[in-house]
């Protein structure tokens, strides 16, 4: 079975952060999780991933995956760098199958390209073969050194590069492959001997081309993928380039984009064809969507199912499912666990919350509802409340089909409101309402002729 190390135990100190750097988010998905998956999916079976003070939080966040942890000691007294992590894995290296080394922190790599180096090394029957690219900005990228025959002699670090060296523009991505039993062997030759005192695990290049062992490179056309992440301006950078590669992907598969741009659209989203997706939406997690809908422009979406024809103009939807030909907004809010059925229309500051709203059903303006089973064609009016809490718990209320709810009336829980029932603007509802009844709640109106008059004088004259 193919093996692939990945690199994580590093402080991350240029992140200027608590957090572990490759727990650090691309899109809301941790920067690990794309090359994690890349790495799996590009057929490496086995994944060893080295980490260090994180482990707790990596194990937590990987906790139902099949990934082996391997501690690197860190602090004081314990040596440091990319080769000391790889040293870890040592005992792992027992066939002599290649091994796909890689740093955490290069997310923008994709599975197909981790094949072609794999198909490439193989080809060549290189001991080790590094994933190389032109970048513009080299700063903090190893160089990699070739002799006056184009050979790969080893990589030299930023840091560590003479001012000749410094103007080399091909660099090491920090993905490369090594035959297990060179690899084994060349770790027992590195030394510190370098500017940060570090074990670099890019000297292994140099030191199998001085045993006469092939090596060479893989140069990858599309410099994109290997940008590492150490800062965060260079987070911001390459969460930038995957944005505008999901986008990119939406609209060759036929969803339309208005100004692009300024579209935020995370990586598993799925939306159908022939959606409109205006400026300025966000949509993350575990979403999908139908086709031909109208996601109007600000809308944000986390973790949402949304059928076809689905007409959103500047809300915010969470963890809830929408099905086919609904409408919302502007400033509607589905709060986690909405299920709208068909046709269901919320219009101008509606929020639902943990309410499932069936068929035909109706909130036009203002209104809260929360903890409540609604079923099909009612009407819920202007600033109507569920009143689902009572200071200690949430208690749910039921609506049955056709119900009309009447302006500003609040609803009670626990209570229910039986079908066809109408209940009274601006009634507080406690008990239950039986089917077909109307309920009203309020206080007789009194009209007290002339008052104004008496108060405050003939109209007429001037008031002060
Ligand atoms: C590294 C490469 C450099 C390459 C660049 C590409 C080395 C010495 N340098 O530099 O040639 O161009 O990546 O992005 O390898 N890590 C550990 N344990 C450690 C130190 C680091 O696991 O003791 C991990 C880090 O968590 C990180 C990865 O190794 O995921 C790379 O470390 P980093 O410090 O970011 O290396 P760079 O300076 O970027
Ligand atoms: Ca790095």
């Amino acid at each position: 079975m193919n093996l692939a190390i990945v690199l994580a135990a590093g402080e991350g100190t240029r992140m200027k952060s608590e957090r572990s750097k490759v727990l650090h988010t691309l899109l809301g998905v941790p920067m690990l999780s794309y090359v994690l998956d890349a790495v799996r999916d590009a057929s490496f079976g086995k994944r060893i991933v080295i980490c260090g003070k994180n482990e707790a939080a990596l194990k937590e966040t990987y906790n139902d995956e099949d990934i082996a942890f391997l501690r690197q000691p860190i602090g004081e007294g314990h040596p440091y760098g990319t080769g000391y992590a790889v040293m870890q894995a040592k005992e792992h290296l027992t066939d002599d199958v290649p091994v796909l080394i890689m740093a955490g922190d290069v997310p923008l790599v994709q599975a197909d390209t981790l094949k072609a180096l794999l198909c490439a090394h193989t080809e060549s029957g290189y001991t080790a073969t590094v994933l190389t690219a032109e970048l513009d900005d080299l700063t903090g990228y190893g160089r990699i050194i070739k002799n006056d025959r184009g050979l790969m002699t080893g990589i030299v670090e930023d840091r560590d590069c003479t001012p000749e060296q410094k103007k080399i523009r091909e660099v090491n991505s920090g993905i490369f492959i090594v035959q297990a039993q060179a690899l084994k062997e060349s770790l027992d030759s590195l030394s510190c001997d370098n500017d940060q005192n570090e074990y670099y695990v890019t000297d292994v290049f140099g030191i199998l081309a001085d045993r006469g062992e092939p090596v060479g490179t893989y140069a990858l056309p599309d410099s994109d993928e290997i940008n590492g992440i150490n800062s965060k301006d260079q987070l911001a950078f390459a969460e930038n380039l995957l944005r505008k590669r999901i986008v990119q992907q939406h609209m060759k598969d036929g969803v339309i984009i208005e100004n692009p741009d300024t579209v935020v659209i995370a990586p598993g989203v799925t939306i159908g064809r022939d959606t409109r997706i205006e400026q300025n939406c966000r949509i993350t997690g575990n979403t999908s969507i139908g086709t031909d809908c109208h996601i109007g422009q600000g809308t944000v979406i986390r973790d949402c199912t949304l059928g076809d024809n689905v007409h959103i103009r500047s809300s915010e939807l969470e963890e809830s499912t929408v099905a086919n030909g609904v409408s919302m907004g502007p400033y509607a809010h589905l709060r986690p666990k909405s299920v709208l059925g068909e046709g269901v229309h919320l219009g101008n500051f509606v929020e639902i919350k943990n309410a499932v709203l069936g068929e035909g059903t109706k909130a036009g303006h203002l209104a809260y509802i929360g903890d409540a089973d609604l079923g099909r064609h009612i009407n819920v009016g202007c600033g109507v409340v569920f009143v689902n809490y009572d200071g200690k718990k949430k208690h749910r209320t039921k609506v049955e089909d056709e119900a009309f709810v009447g302006s500003n009336a609040n609803i009670v829980a626990p209570v229910t409101i039986g079908k066809g029932a109408y209940v009274a603007a601006g009634s507080t509802i406690t008990k239950e309402v039986p089917a077909g009844a109307l309920s009203i709640e309020r206080a007789k109106q009194a009209n007290l002729d002339g008052w104004v008059e008496r108060k405050f004088g003939n109209p007429k004259e001037e008031r002060s």
